[in-house]
């Protein structure tokens, strides 16, 4: 074995993930709006490696459908019917394996663990072996170092099998290790499962390789938010944190202003221009642009929608599958749907609701309105509680405003129906037909008249005012 051997990565993902208390396999459940198995899967592309086998089991199907292979790597999938131990599942990979490689295991449910840490770790398996180790200030659960005398590795014990000086060690098994195909092989082989969970332990090869005299070497990690493992809930939730953590810091390190980086997430991609500021809990999914000086309020959710320069999202508003031009005021509370396309400078205030419409520019929703299904000219003045009433209970219909319009409040717009250019609708109005160019146009149940003379109803007094 040379350090030119081709490396060949092996991926554990054929547990239950009983602690989850789940009927999804556990490397399917997400960080960062991701399987566990994706990040894997992209840091296994970034090592450019020879072959990648992903050893899959409980749910195995499931896995093998729902994980997205990126672009570049080609996974060949062993299966793993019974899970017997990590040693077990390895050998499940091997016949695929040559005599040449270089092995390195990587755990399916250890998603964060960087592909130059895995890069110093290969550097280092050469010629004998290495295992990624790090010292934790809690060692409770995971499988302990133990060196000899010469501080070489002479064994790793699992928690269950340690007694109290042992479980005293915090240098602790990531689980990561890289080893030469033949040695594995031969210590595979020699591997049992006479042990407290009755298992064939990949870390019993350690012991196998110093009482040959050949024991693996140790890289240690620096940052040990890297290699937490997700088996429950809680690391879960903890592998999310430490995610989104680092997705902020790469934000703030492009010059994104993030008020609260503790309480922001990324679950998707984010471009953003030059300083763009984003205030505490906001979540960003799926694609999303922000141009050059745009500000998000708190609280506000954007999923694959487009912001552009000098834009200001207020506070609660949630953007989906939104384009919203230039210089725009949205929200608070403003909720856009698929399809809705806001032109430079347009307004969409409080509880308006826009969903497939084109918002010309200028024009301004700014309270209680519906807007679906709708084409809005320049400079439209939409009053508040105006709604296009643009389904019949069975199909869609399409509204249209003519640039310069003024929808006086609480118009009901029913569909199919064209409003003109310089329009004035007056308040109250039901507009069932087109309403001409430059005009005002009224369509209320009734004419206001007014009643001179009219007296108010008074209130009968119980007891009449003495005097
Ligand atoms: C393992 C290590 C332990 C280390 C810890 C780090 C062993 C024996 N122990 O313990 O030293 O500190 O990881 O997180 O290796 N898997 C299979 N098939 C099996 C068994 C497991 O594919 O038959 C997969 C699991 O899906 C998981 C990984 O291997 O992705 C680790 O298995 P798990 O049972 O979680 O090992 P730990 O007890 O955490
Ligand atoms: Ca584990």
């Amino acid at each position: 074995m040379t350090t030119d051997s081709p490396l060949h990565i092996v991926v554990l993902a054929a547990g239950k993930g009983t602690r989850m208390h789940s009927a999804l396999p556990k490397v399917l459940h997400r960080v960062g709006a991701r399987p566990l198995i994706d990040h894997v899967l992209d840091t296994a592309r970034a090592l450019d490696a020879a072959g990648c086998h992903v050893v899959i089991g409980h749910g195995g199907e499931q896995v093998r459908d729902q994980a997205a292979v990126p672009e570049g790597l080609t996974v060949h999938w062993a299966h793993q019917p019974d899970q017997l131990g990590t040693a077990h599942a390895v050998d499940r990979a091997m016949p695929a394996i040559p005599d040449d490689a270089l092995v390195l295991v990587m755990y399916g449910d250890v998603p964060l663990v960087r592909a130059d840490t895995l890069s110093r770790l290969a550097t280092a398996a050469a010629p004998d072996g290495a295992v990624l180790g790090t010292v934790l200030p809690d060692p409770t659960g995971y499988g302990r170092l133990l060196r000899d005398a010469g501080g070489r590795l002479a064994a790793i014990v699992e928690e269950k099998e340690a007694d109290d000086e042992q479980r005293a060690v915090r240098e602790v098994n990531t689980g990561l290790l890289c080893v030469p195909a033949a040695a594995l092989r031969g210590w595979l082989a020699r591997i049992g499962n006479d042990n407290a969970k009755g298992e064939y332990y990949l870390t019993d090869l350690v012991a196998l390789a110093a009482a040959d005299g050949r024991p693996l070497a140790v890289i240690d990690v620096d940052d040990p938010t890297e290699v937490e493992g997700v088996n429950d809930r809680a690391q879960l939730a903890r592998a999310e944190r430490t995610l989104q953590r680092r997705r902020a810091a790469a934000l703030l390190a492009r010059g994104v202003t993030l008020l609260d980086p503790e309480r922001f997430d990324l679950r998707g991609s984010l471009e953003a221009g030059r300083d763009v500021v984003i205030d505490a809990d906001v979540i960003i999914e799926g694609d999303v642009v922000l141009g050059d000086g745009v500000h998000v309020e708190a609280f506000c959710l954007l999923r694959d929608s487009d912001v552009g320069a000098g834009s200001r999202i207020a506070a609660h508003s949630m953007l989906e599958g939104a384009t919203v031009g230039s210089g725009c005021a949205i929200g608070p509370f403003a909720r856009l749907r698929p399809g809705t396309v806001c032109e430079a400078g347009s307004r969409v205030g409080n509880f308006v609701e826009i969903k497939n419409s084109r918002l010309g520019a200028g024009a301004k929703a700014n309270h209680l309105s519906y807007v679906g299904d709708a084409t809005v000219g320049d400079a439209v003045n939409i009053g508040a509680g105006t709604i296009t009433c643009n389904y019949d209970g069975a199909s869609k219909h399409h509204t249209d405003i003519g640039e310069g319009a003024f929808i006086g409040s609480n118009t009901a717009l029913v569909a199919p129906v064209r409003v003109g250019r310089n329009a004035t609708i007056a308040a109250g109005s039901v507009i069932t037909r087109d309403a001409p160019d430059d005009a005002l146009t009224l369509a209320r149940a009734r004419e206001q008249k007014s009643v001179a003379g009219w007296k108010r109803p008074k209130k009968k007094t119980a007891a009449p005012d003495a005097g």
